[in-house]
Protein backbone atom coordinates (compact mmCIF):
# COMPACT_ATOMS: atom_id res chain seq x y z
CA UNK A 1 0.00 0.00 0.00
CA UNK A 2 1.47 3.84 -1.02
CA UNK A 3 1.92 5.90 2.28
CA UNK A 4 1.54 10.08 2.33
CA UNK A 5 1.85 12.07 4.56
CA UNK A 6 -0.12 15.14 4.67
CA UNK A 7 1.63 18.39 6.80
CA UNK A 8 -1.19 20.84 7.81
CA UNK A 9 -3.60 18.31 7.39
CA UNK A 10 -6.05 19.28 9.57
CA UNK A 11 -6.47 22.40 7.76
CA UNK A 12 -8.80 22.94 4.71
CA UNK A 13 -6.86 21.66 1.67
CA UNK A 14 -4.90 19.79 4.42
CA UNK A 15 -7.94 17.28 5.16
CA UNK A 16 -9.57 17.54 1.97
CA UNK A 17 -6.21 16.05 0.58
CA UNK A 18 -5.93 13.12 3.64
CA UNK A 19 -9.88 12.32 2.63
CA UNK A 20 -8.89 12.22 -1.34
CA UNK A 21 -5.55 9.90 -0.65
CA UNK A 22 -7.65 8.07 1.83
CA UNK A 23 -10.15 7.23 -1.25
CA UNK A 24 -7.74 5.81 -3.40
CA UNK A 25 -6.17 3.42 -0.67
CA UNK A 26 -3.12 5.37 0.65
CA UNK A 27 -1.85 4.32 4.19
CA UNK A 28 -2.36 8.72 5.21
CA UNK A 29 -0.70 10.06 8.37
CA UNK A 30 -2.32 13.64 8.76
CA UNK A 31 -0.03 15.96 10.64
CA UNK A 32 -0.73 19.51 12.20
CA UNK A 33 -0.20 21.26 15.41
CA UNK A 34 -4.59 22.05 15.25
CA UNK A 35 -3.57 26.03 15.60
CA UNK A 36 -6.22 27.00 13.22
CA UNK A 37 -9.81 27.74 14.12
CA UNK A 38 -11.76 24.69 12.38
CA UNK A 39 -8.97 22.04 12.52
CA UNK A 40 -10.38 19.96 15.50
CA UNK A 41 -13.53 19.68 13.10
CA UNK A 42 -11.87 18.58 10.31
CA UNK A 43 -9.58 16.11 12.59
CA UNK A 44 -13.03 14.58 13.76
CA UNK A 45 -14.37 14.53 10.37
CA UNK A 46 -11.43 12.74 8.70
CA UNK A 47 -11.58 10.10 11.87
CA UNK A 48 -15.23 9.33 10.96
CA UNK A 49 -14.35 8.66 7.10
CA UNK A 50 -11.90 5.64 7.88
CA UNK A 51 -8.64 4.80 9.62
CA UNK A 52 -5.90 7.18 9.27
CA UNK A 53 -2.81 8.04 11.50
CA UNK A 54 -2.74 11.72 13.36
CA UNK A 55 0.32 13.11 14.42
CA UNK A 56 0.12 16.21 16.47
CA UNK A 57 3.48 18.21 15.57
CA UNK A 58 4.89 21.79 14.88
CA UNK A 59 6.74 21.89 11.84
CA UNK A 60 9.01 24.78 14.14
CA UNK A 61 10.24 22.02 16.11
CA UNK A 62 13.20 20.11 13.83
CA UNK A 63 12.91 17.44 16.23
CA UNK A 64 9.76 16.52 15.94
CA UNK A 65 10.17 16.13 12.32
CA UNK A 66 12.75 14.10 12.70
CA UNK A 67 11.29 11.96 14.33
CA UNK A 68 8.19 11.82 12.20
CA UNK A 69 10.72 10.87 8.95
CA UNK A 70 11.57 8.00 10.85
CA UNK A 71 8.52 6.63 12.16
CA UNK A 72 7.25 7.15 8.73
CA UNK A 73 10.08 6.71 6.47
CA UNK A 74 8.51 4.58 4.24
CA UNK A 75 6.48 7.40 3.06
CA UNK A 76 6.11 7.80 -0.71
CA UNK A 77 4.88 11.15 -0.74
CA UNK A 78 4.87 14.36 1.29
CA UNK A 79 2.91 16.99 1.19
CA UNK A 80 3.74 20.14 2.86
CA UNK A 81 0.54 22.66 3.68
CA UNK A 82 0.95 23.42 6.87
CA UNK A 83 1.24 27.70 7.49
CA UNK A 84 0.55 31.46 8.80
CA UNK A 85 -1.57 31.83 5.64
CA UNK A 86 -3.05 35.23 6.05
CA UNK A 87 -0.96 38.45 4.84
CA UNK A 88 -2.54 40.73 7.50
CA UNK A 89 -1.07 38.40 10.12
CA UNK A 90 2.11 38.40 8.98
CA UNK A 91 2.47 42.43 9.08
CA UNK A 92 1.55 41.84 12.62
CA UNK A 93 3.93 39.57 13.64
CA UNK A 94 6.52 38.67 11.01
CA UNK A 95 8.65 36.86 13.56
CA UNK A 96 6.43 34.36 14.29
CA UNK A 97 5.43 34.23 10.36
CA UNK A 98 8.84 33.69 9.17
CA UNK A 99 9.12 30.90 11.84
CA UNK A 100 6.61 29.20 10.64
CA UNK A 101 6.89 29.17 6.59
CA UNK A 102 10.27 29.58 6.12
CA UNK A 103 12.14 27.47 9.12
CA UNK A 104 9.09 25.44 9.11
CA UNK A 105 9.43 23.97 5.78
CA UNK A 106 13.65 24.33 6.41
CA UNK A 107 13.11 21.74 8.85
CA UNK A 108 10.68 19.95 6.92
CA UNK A 109 13.21 19.21 4.01
CA UNK A 110 16.28 18.69 6.55
CA UNK A 111 14.55 15.96 8.33
CA UNK A 112 14.04 14.32 4.84
CA UNK A 113 17.51 14.94 3.81
CA UNK A 114 18.64 13.30 6.72
CA UNK A 115 16.56 10.39 6.72
CA UNK A 116 18.27 9.35 3.62
CA UNK A 117 15.09 8.54 1.85
CA UNK A 118 13.36 10.35 -1.21
CA UNK A 119 9.70 11.21 -1.12
CA UNK A 120 8.28 12.91 -3.26
CA UNK A 121 7.77 16.40 -1.72
CA UNK A 122 5.22 18.92 -2.67
CA UNK A 123 4.70 22.14 -1.29
CA UNK A 124 1.92 24.48 -1.30
CA UNK A 125 3.20 27.26 -2.39
CA UNK A 126 1.23 31.01 -3.51
CA UNK A 127 1.24 33.81 -6.34
CA UNK A 128 2.29 35.99 -3.69
CA UNK A 129 5.84 34.99 -4.53
CA UNK A 130 5.17 37.71 -7.80
CA UNK A 131 4.28 40.54 -5.35
CA UNK A 132 2.20 43.80 -7.03
CA UNK A 133 3.37 43.15 -10.74
CA UNK A 134 2.47 47.10 -10.87
CA UNK A 135 4.50 46.74 -13.87
CA UNK A 136 2.03 44.53 -15.57
CA UNK A 137 -0.68 46.74 -17.77
CA UNK A 138 -3.83 46.38 -16.66
CA UNK A 139 -7.29 47.65 -17.66
CA UNK A 140 -10.06 48.52 -16.09
CA UNK A 141 -13.19 47.02 -17.03
CA UNK A 142 -17.03 47.83 -15.83
CA UNK A 143 -17.02 44.25 -13.22
CA UNK A 144 -12.94 43.98 -13.49
CA UNK A 145 -9.44 44.62 -13.98
CA UNK A 146 -8.04 42.51 -16.91
CA UNK A 147 -4.46 42.03 -18.20
CA UNK A 148 -3.99 43.35 -21.39
CA UNK A 149 -0.61 41.65 -22.41
CA UNK A 150 -1.37 38.02 -21.08
CA UNK A 151 -4.97 36.55 -22.16
CA UNK A 152 -3.21 33.21 -20.67
CA UNK A 153 -2.25 34.50 -17.28
CA UNK A 154 0.85 34.61 -15.62
CA UNK A 155 3.60 32.03 -16.20
CA UNK A 156 6.29 30.46 -14.09
CA UNK A 157 9.22 32.49 -15.61
CA UNK A 158 7.08 35.62 -14.25
CA UNK A 159 10.17 37.63 -11.92
CA UNK A 160 9.81 36.44 -8.04
CA UNK A 161 8.95 39.91 -6.09
CA UNK A 162 7.96 38.91 -2.25
CA UNK A 163 5.90 41.62 -0.94
CA UNK A 164 4.94 41.61 2.66
CA UNK A 165 6.02 39.13 5.03
CA UNK A 166 4.03 36.43 3.87
CA UNK A 167 5.30 36.99 0.94
CA UNK A 168 8.85 36.70 2.14
CA UNK A 169 8.15 33.67 4.40
CA UNK A 170 6.67 31.67 1.46
CA UNK A 171 8.73 32.63 -1.17
CA UNK A 172 11.89 31.80 0.63
CA UNK A 173 10.09 28.46 1.44
CA UNK A 174 9.46 28.31 -2.46
CA UNK A 175 12.83 28.64 -3.53
CA UNK A 176 14.39 26.34 -0.63
CA UNK A 177 11.98 23.03 -1.71
CA UNK A 178 13.32 24.48 -5.33
CA UNK A 179 16.70 23.98 -4.21
CA UNK A 180 16.98 20.92 -2.15
CA UNK A 181 16.09 19.45 -5.61
CA UNK A 182 19.11 21.10 -7.53
CA UNK A 183 21.71 21.00 -4.41
CA UNK A 184 20.47 17.61 -2.35
CA UNK A 185 18.52 15.78 -5.30
CA UNK A 186 15.18 15.64 -3.27
CA UNK A 187 12.19 15.39 -5.92
CA UNK A 188 10.61 18.41 -4.68
CA UNK A 189 7.75 20.52 -6.67
CA UNK A 190 6.18 23.60 -6.12
CA UNK A 191 2.91 24.74 -6.96
CA UNK A 192 2.38 28.04 -6.72
CA UNK A 193 -1.51 28.47 -6.17
CA UNK A 194 -4.08 31.19 -6.37
CA UNK A 195 -7.32 31.32 -4.69
CA UNK A 196 -8.23 28.10 -3.59
CA UNK A 197 -11.79 27.56 -2.29
CA UNK A 198 -14.40 24.95 -0.99
CA UNK A 199 -15.72 22.43 1.32
CA UNK A 200 -13.87 22.50 5.47
CA UNK A 201 -12.57 26.15 4.56
CA UNK A 202 -13.10 28.21 7.66
CA UNK A 203 -12.73 31.26 6.04
CA UNK A 204 -11.67 34.33 7.84
CA UNK A 205 -11.65 38.31 7.07
CA UNK A 206 -7.86 38.29 6.07
CA UNK A 207 -8.04 34.39 4.94
CA UNK A 208 -9.68 32.05 2.22
CA UNK A 209 -12.13 35.20 0.95
CA UNK A 210 -14.23 33.11 -1.20
CA UNK A 211 -15.68 30.92 1.54
CA UNK A 212 -14.99 34.14 4.21
CA UNK A 213 -17.95 35.65 1.91
CA UNK A 214 -20.31 32.71 1.48
CA UNK A 215 -20.07 32.40 5.91
CA UNK A 216 -20.60 36.05 6.57
CA UNK A 217 -23.55 36.02 3.78
CA UNK A 218 -25.67 33.02 5.38
CA UNK A 219 -24.46 33.64 8.98
CA UNK A 220 -25.69 37.55 8.66
CA UNK A 221 -21.99 39.01 9.67
CA UNK A 222 -21.01 42.29 8.10
CA UNK A 223 -18.55 42.27 5.26
CA UNK A 224 -15.90 44.57 4.28
CA UNK A 225 -14.68 44.38 0.71
CA UNK A 226 -10.98 46.09 0.64
CA UNK A 227 -10.14 47.79 -2.73
CA UNK A 228 -12.93 48.49 -5.25
CA UNK A 229 -14.41 44.66 -5.81
CA UNK A 230 -13.11 44.56 -8.87
CA UNK A 231 -9.90 42.67 -8.44
CA UNK A 232 -9.81 39.96 -10.30
CA UNK A 233 -8.86 36.20 -9.17
CA UNK A 234 -8.59 33.03 -10.95
CA UNK A 235 -10.11 30.65 -8.33
CA UNK A 236 -9.74 26.46 -7.97
CA UNK A 237 -12.41 24.21 -6.37
CA UNK A 238 -10.65 22.35 -4.08
CA UNK A 239 -11.93 18.57 -5.81
CA UNK A 240 -9.57 19.96 -9.06
CA UNK A 241 -6.78 20.48 -6.78
CA UNK A 242 -6.76 17.31 -4.56
CA UNK A 243 -6.84 15.67 -7.96
CA UNK A 244 -4.09 17.44 -9.17
CA UNK A 245 -2.07 16.18 -5.63
CA UNK A 246 -3.07 12.53 -6.38
CA UNK A 247 -2.12 12.85 -10.30
CA UNK A 248 1.03 13.85 -9.55
CA UNK A 249 1.67 11.98 -6.43
CA UNK A 250 1.60 8.87 -9.25
CA UNK A 251 3.67 10.13 -11.81
CA UNK A 252 6.11 11.74 -9.61
CA UNK A 253 9.13 11.55 -12.47
CA UNK A 254 6.95 14.21 -14.19
CA UNK A 255 6.76 17.17 -11.57
CA UNK A 256 10.26 16.51 -9.42
CA UNK A 257 12.56 19.43 -9.66
CA UNK A 258 9.80 21.50 -11.20
CA UNK A 259 7.59 24.90 -10.35
CA UNK A 260 4.01 24.97 -11.64
CA UNK A 261 1.27 27.49 -11.50
CA UNK A 262 -2.04 26.30 -10.02
CA UNK A 263 -4.84 27.99 -10.64
CA UNK A 264 -8.29 27.75 -11.90
CA UNK A 265 -6.55 29.33 -15.28
CA UNK A 266 -8.25 32.02 -17.55
CA UNK A 267 -11.41 29.74 -18.11
CA UNK A 268 -12.49 30.15 -13.84
CA UNK A 269 -11.97 33.85 -12.98
CA UNK A 270 -14.54 36.25 -11.00
CA UNK A 271 -13.75 39.44 -9.38
CA UNK A 272 -13.56 39.92 -5.65
CA UNK A 273 -17.04 41.52 -5.52
CA UNK A 274 -18.40 43.26 -8.50
CA UNK A 275 -18.82 39.90 -10.09
CA UNK A 276 -18.85 37.45 -7.35
CA UNK A 277 -21.24 39.49 -5.29
CA UNK A 278 -24.26 39.16 -7.63
CA UNK A 279 -23.99 35.19 -8.47
CA UNK A 280 -23.74 35.04 -4.39
CA UNK A 281 -26.94 37.02 -3.98
CA UNK A 282 -28.52 34.59 -6.75
CA UNK A 283 -27.68 31.58 -5.17
CA UNK A 284 -28.54 32.76 -1.58
CA UNK A 285 -31.67 34.49 -2.13
CA UNK A 286 -30.96 38.11 -0.76
CA UNK A 287 -29.67 40.85 -1.07
CA UNK A 288 -25.69 40.93 0.75
CA UNK A 289 -24.82 44.78 2.30
CA UNK A 290 -21.09 45.29 2.01
CA UNK A 291 -18.75 48.27 3.25
CA UNK A 292 -15.64 48.94 1.15
CA UNK A 293 -12.07 49.58 3.05
CA UNK A 294 -8.62 50.72 1.71
CA UNK A 295 -6.53 48.61 -0.71
CA UNK A 296 -4.33 45.74 0.70
CA UNK A 297 -0.71 45.70 0.97
CA UNK A 298 0.74 43.85 -1.99
CA UNK A 299 -3.19 43.18 -3.29
CA UNK A 300 -2.50 42.94 -6.97
CA UNK A 301 -5.22 44.17 -9.27
CA UNK A 302 -5.91 41.16 -11.18
CA UNK A 303 -3.99 37.74 -11.06
CA UNK A 304 -4.75 34.91 -13.01
CA UNK A 305 -2.36 31.50 -13.26
CA UNK A 306 -1.14 30.54 -16.64
CA UNK A 307 -1.48 26.52 -15.93
CA UNK A 308 -0.49 25.13 -19.16
CA UNK A 309 3.05 24.25 -18.17
CA UNK A 310 1.04 21.39 -15.45
CA UNK A 311 -1.05 20.80 -18.11
CA UNK A 312 1.13 19.71 -20.45
CA UNK A 313 2.84 17.47 -17.62
CA UNK A 314 0.37 15.72 -16.19
CA UNK A 315 -2.92 16.64 -18.66
CA UNK A 316 -4.36 17.85 -15.40
CA UNK A 317 -6.91 21.21 -15.50
CA UNK A 318 -9.83 22.32 -13.71
CA UNK A 319 -13.62 21.03 -14.56
CA UNK A 320 -15.50 22.76 -11.85
CA UNK A 321 -16.79 26.11 -13.04
CA UNK A 322 -16.97 29.18 -10.69
CA UNK A 323 -21.22 28.59 -10.45
CA UNK A 324 -20.57 25.22 -9.69
CA UNK A 325 -17.97 25.23 -7.20
CA UNK A 326 -19.76 28.49 -5.27
CA UNK A 327 -22.77 26.21 -5.50
CA UNK A 328 -21.24 23.60 -3.52
CA UNK A 329 -19.87 25.53 -1.34
CA UNK A 330 -22.96 27.45 -0.42
CA UNK A 331 -24.81 24.04 0.51
CA UNK A 332 -22.12 22.58 2.45
CA UNK A 333 -22.31 25.99 4.44
CA UNK A 334 -25.91 25.70 4.81
CA UNK A 335 -26.08 22.32 5.94
CA UNK A 336 -22.32 22.81 8.66
CA UNK A 337 -24.22 27.13 9.38
CA UNK A 338 -23.59 25.39 13.27
CA UNK A 339 -19.41 25.04 12.89
CA UNK A 340 -19.51 28.40 12.45
CA UNK A 341 -21.83 29.86 15.36
N1 LIG B 1 -6.28 28.44 0.49
C1 LIG B 1 -5.68 29.10 -0.49
O1 LIG B 1 -6.35 29.77 -1.27
C2 LIG B 1 -4.19 29.02 -0.68
C3 LIG B 1 -3.61 29.67 -1.79
C4 LIG B 1 -2.23 29.60 -1.97
C5 LIG B 1 -1.44 28.89 -1.08
N2 LIG B 1 -2.02 28.27 -0.01
C6 LIG B 1 -1.15 27.52 0.90
O2 LIG B 1 -1.70 26.23 1.09
C7 LIG B 1 -1.42 25.79 2.41
C8 LIG B 1 -2.70 25.33 3.08
O3 LIG B 1 -3.62 26.41 3.13
P1 LIG B 1 -5.09 26.26 3.73
O4 LIG B 1 -5.95 27.21 3.01
O5 LIG B 1 -5.47 24.84 3.82
O6 LIG B 1 -4.85 26.88 5.19
P2 LIG B 1 -5.31 26.33 6.63
O7 LIG B 1 -4.99 27.39 7.62
O8 LIG B 1 -6.72 25.83 6.57
O9 LIG B 1 -4.34 25.08 6.85
C9 LIG B 1 -3.05 25.20 7.38
C10 LIG B 1 -2.89 24.17 8.47
O10 LIG B 1 -1.56 24.27 8.97
C11 LIG B 1 -1.63 24.11 10.37
N3 LIG B 1 -0.46 24.77 10.95
C12 LIG B 1 -0.22 26.10 11.06
N4 LIG B 1 0.93 26.32 11.68
C13 LIG B 1 1.47 25.10 11.96
C14 LIG B 1 2.65 24.67 12.58
N5 LIG B 1 3.52 25.55 13.06
N6 LIG B 1 2.87 23.34 12.69
C15 LIG B 1 1.97 22.44 12.23
N7 LIG B 1 0.82 22.78 11.63
C16 LIG B 1 0.57 24.11 11.49
C17 LIG B 1 -2.93 24.76 10.81
O11 LIG B 1 -3.38 24.28 12.07
C18 LIG B 1 -3.86 24.37 9.65
O12 LIG B 1 -4.54 23.18 9.95
C19 LIG B 1 -0.75 26.96 3.13
O13 LIG B 1 0.64 26.76 3.11
C20 LIG B 1 -1.10 28.15 2.28
O14 LIG B 1 -0.11 29.16 2.34
C21 LIG B 1 -3.37 28.32 0.21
Amino acid sequence: MSKCIVIGGAGFIGCNTVHRFMQRGYEVVAVDNLSRTGGDANLAWLQSQGPLTFVRADIRDAGAMTRLLDEHGDADTVLHLAGQVAVTTSVRNPREDFEINALGTLNILEAIRLSGRRPLLMYASTNKVYGGMDDVAIEKQASRYAYRDYPLGIAETAPLDFHSPYGCSKGAADQYIHDYHRIYGLPTVVFRQSCIYGYRQFGVEDQGWVAWFVIAALLGRDITICGDGKQVRDVLFIDDLTELYAAAAQQPGKVAGKVFNIGGGPAFTMSVWAEFGPLLEEQIGKRIPVTYADWRPGDQPVYISDIRKITAELGWKPATSVREGVAKLVEWVRVNKGLFE
